[in-house]
């Protein structure tokens, strides 16, 4: 059995798709995740990109402990650099630095020749090798690439300290059987490339991904980039949850298994989902609503007699929670601290309590509270940053044929803040009511609603998108009255937009 190294990139290229932007609190909590998961390696950024980016990375860096924790950086010397400032005090850090090797990126986008190229990926790896001894070397573009021009490039590299080369399909572009060939050309071409480790890192523009990263170790490579849920930039990356269960499930075949600890795959495309506002497809493989659910009577009758007559994987294994009630209204603070440290929540002190509370309020509203329910109401939550603007009531009035009518109390700095609007609707008059206590230009470009669990008494969870000064900011929020739901979502968005925009002027906002 090949031991298949995961290379998780959630974070960093899971986080180039359009409209995701994590804050340092919810990368690192995502990073731990990812830890517990058993991932080899997280890519936790691109520290030159950003501040914030720079600053993420420096925090996983310092506190997550078990993976490699990998930085991205082109070839510049200035890129290396801050990507050694943030990653220096890792356990295990890695350098991984990239350069586009296609002629169509060459010539358009680096306006360099391939001897330049050939050059600054040289010149990088030598860099990134006098800081530490755990290098990747990615050639950008590299299913589009002349084979013989990169197989050059690889050698010299290697030569140069790359201890992983790194073969991405950028655009998405290969299908299984050319991936595979591709990668055992390389390998076969390459005379030192028993000094460094194959990788692939496959888009999924033709929904290819993770077929092209299976062909890949079919011939020879042993790391894998991926992403949770498949998220990333365009139509995202591989999946890991897709790849290792796929590994996992077929291992008598394909001869190959991950360390990942499966039982952790779901609360970690849960917490990914939560976190980036990116809903799962209910068809989704794995993780998916309906991934082990059987609608036809005869599939259902088959599964009942034996479970094995459709289902290829146990939906427990992966971590799918079952409707367990350990907890409900009665339940004391100690008895919720210790399942939700079963649950993986080690809270202690004000996050405790905060938590505690809005469990307690849940409880006050829903009949019965499933694990699902606590998950979602903690990732929600407790992963919030500072918050500027505080939800505190809402009153709304709707119907057919009438205009409706919210009034919103919000609290700044302890002193309630309160508004009323009309609209055609409830929730564009409970945002207009924000908007004027917020005094600021926040545009709904997005909105989606999804229920927790099943049930008349739901949770409904809410994830919008709000534009301020051209960027875009994920909110979410959660509670049985959808409408509530909608305005605290809402609110999160701003705070995050707050948090994150520098120039933002707070004299302009009400309260300040
Ligand atoms: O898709 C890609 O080529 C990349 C590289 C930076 C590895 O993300
Ligand atoms: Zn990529």
């Amino acid at each position: 059995m090949k031991n298949i190294f995961i290379f998780d990139t959630t974070l960093r290229d899971g986080e180039q798709s359009p409209g995701v932007s994590l804050n340092v609190k919810e990368k690192i909590a995502l990073a731990r995740q990812l830890a517990k998961l058993g991932v080899d390696c997280i890519e936790a950024g691109f520290p030159i990109a950003s501040p914030g980016d720079f600053e993420a990375v420096r925090a996983v860096s310092q506190s997550v402990e078990g993976p490699i924790i990998a930085g991205l950086a082109r070839t510049s010397e200035a890129d290396i650099k801050r990507a050694w400032e943030a990653l220096k005090n890792a356990e295990r850090p890695r350098i991984h630095t990239f350069i586009a090797t296609s002629p169509i990126h060459m010539k358009h986008k680096l306006k360099k020749t391939p001897d330049e190229v050939l050059k600054s990926a040289v010149d990088a790896v030598k860099l990134a090798s006098s800081l530490t001894e755990d290098v990747e070397f990615s050639a950008e573009d590299a299913f589009r690439s002349e084979l013989n021009y990169l197989c050059e490039l690889f050698e010299a590299v290697i030569a140069a300290g790359a201890k992983t080369i790194n073969i991405p399909d950028t655009v998405g572009y290969a299908t299984p059987w050319e991936f595979g060939e591709f990668i055992k050309a390389i390998r076969e071409r390459v005379p030192n490339i028993d000094q460094a480790a194959i990788s692939v890192h496959c888009h999924n523009d033709l929904g290819m991904a993770v077929a092209n990263s299976l062909a890949a170790i079919n011939n020879g490579a042993t790391q894998v980039e991926v992403t949770v849920n498949g998220i990333g930039e365009r139509a995202g990356n591989a999946s890991l949850e897709e790849l290792v269960m796929a590994l996992y499930t077929r291992r008598n075949y394909l001869k190959a298994d991950t360390n990942v600890n499966k039982g952790e795959i779901y609360r970690a495309s849960k917490l990914v989902s939560t976190l980036t506002g990116m809903l799962i497809q209910p068809n989704k493989a794995i993780v998916g609503k309906n991934a082990f659910v059987h609608e036809s009577g005869i599939h259902q009758d088959g599964v009942l007699k034996e479970r094995e007559t459709y289902e290829i994987m146990n939906p427990a294994m992966i971590g799918v929670p079952g409707n367990n009630i350990f907890l409900g209204k009665h339940s004391g603070r100690h008895a919720f601290k210790m399942h939700l440290k079963d649950l993986g929540y080690d809270f202690e002190g004000e996050v405790l309590d905060k938590a505690f509370k809005s469990f307690k309020e849940l409880c006050d509203n829903k009949k019965i509270v499933l694990d699902e329910d606590i998950i979602a109401l903690i990732d929600t939550e407790a992963l919030k940053g500072p918050e500027t603007y505080q939800f505190s009531y809402l009153n709304v009035s709707s119907g057919t044929n009438i205009v409706s009518t919210a009034t919103v109390g919000v609290n700044v700095n302890g002193v309630l803040y309160e508004q009323a609007a009309i609209a055609k609707g409830p929730v564009e008059a409970t945002y207009a009511a924000i908007n004027s206590i917020v005094k600021q230009e926040f545009i709904l470009e997005e909105y989606a609603i999804n229920s927790v669990t099943s049930g008349r008494d739901a949770q409904g969870e809410v994830v919008v998108k709000a534009s301020y000064q051209g960027k875009s900011f994920t909110g979410r929020g959660i509670s049985v009255d959808v409408i509530e739901s909608s305005a605290r979502a809402y609110l999160n968005a701003i705070n995050k937009a707050l948090n994150m925009t520098k120039n933002y002027s707070s004299e302009k906002a009400e309260g300040m």
